[in-house]
């Protein structure tokens, strides 16, 4: 089941469930934690979905120790990692715990405009952080949360270099809580043992999607950090390319 319209949220018109963006962290954190947990059997699984990232073992090759091969590779205009924690932003009331380990989100029914998301995670001293957890969820191509499945939602492990996809789409945005929402991916990233990084990811001024004035919309959305744009290539053959590197502590 899905909802269709939290501007009614909060209102005693009916029991009509959020599903558009809201305010509280609530217990996610911890939730989060557990899921963590329940979640070490699925590394294997993780691990073996980013590792497919053909994107994402790209961008990892930066990393590795100085050679002829490596020197054939071009440097990146911007540093892959500059040691800065990634910003937080809020979670929002729609995280659901226990989502399905997937890097794929493209399931029966989902249509939008496709997005291959991949990146790195590393520690502040720019350390790749294999085994990493990292949780997605999203709206949809009508700024619609599923709150009763999982559809667009999905938790992963970074590979042996740090390294994640996601494929998913470009979601919608919509109006909530916060008022007017950008397009945006929310997120949880947590290293083993460490705290959860609970942020927020955006597109660049220029994306094209569902003919929508992104450049409008990321100027009106009050919660959105220009620190958080994914960096979007595209689109191209029907869908954009986007890279983001998280930086997180490991430390509690
Ligand atoms: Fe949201």
């Amino acid at each position: 089941m899905r909802y269709a319209d939290e501007l009614s949220q909060g209102a005693a018109s009916g029991p009509v469930s959020p599903t558009r963006e809201g305010g509280e962290h609530g217990s996610s954190r911890r939730s989060f934690i557990r899921s963590t947990s329940a979640g070490v059997t699925s590394v294997a699984l993780g691990v073996g979905v980013a590792a497919a990232a053909g994107p994402a073992a790209g961008a990892a090759e930066s990393h590795r120790p100085a050679t002829a091969r490596r020197a054939a590779v071009p440097l990146a205009v911007t540093p892959a990692c500059s040691g800065h924690e990634t910003p937080e932003s809020i979670e929002g009331p729609l995280f659901k715990p226990n989502s399905p380990a997937r890097g794929d989100l493209i399931t029966p029914g989902i249509r939008g405009v496709r997005l291959d998301l991949s990146g790195v995670v590393y520690d502040t001293s720019c350390k790749p952080l294999p085994e990493t957890l990292i949780e997605f969820w999203q709206c949809d191509e009508n700024g619609d949360y599923d709150t009763s499945g999982f559809s667009l939602r999905g938790h992963q492990y970074t590979d042996s270099r740090g390294a994640y996809l996601l494929r998913t789409i470009v979601p919608r945005d919509y109006w909530g809580r916060w008022g007017q929402r950008a397009p945006h991916i929310h997120t949880q990233v947590q290293a083993s043992g460490g705290p959860v990084l609970v942020t927020q990811l955006y597109f660049p001024d220029d994306t094209q999607a569902y003919g929508r004035d992104f450049a409008a919309l990321n100027a009106a959305d009050r919660l959105l950090n220009r620190a958080c744009t994914i960096n979007l290539t595209g689109p191209a053959d029907g869908r954009y390319t986007g890279t983001f590197h998280f930086v997180i502590t490991t430390k509690v």
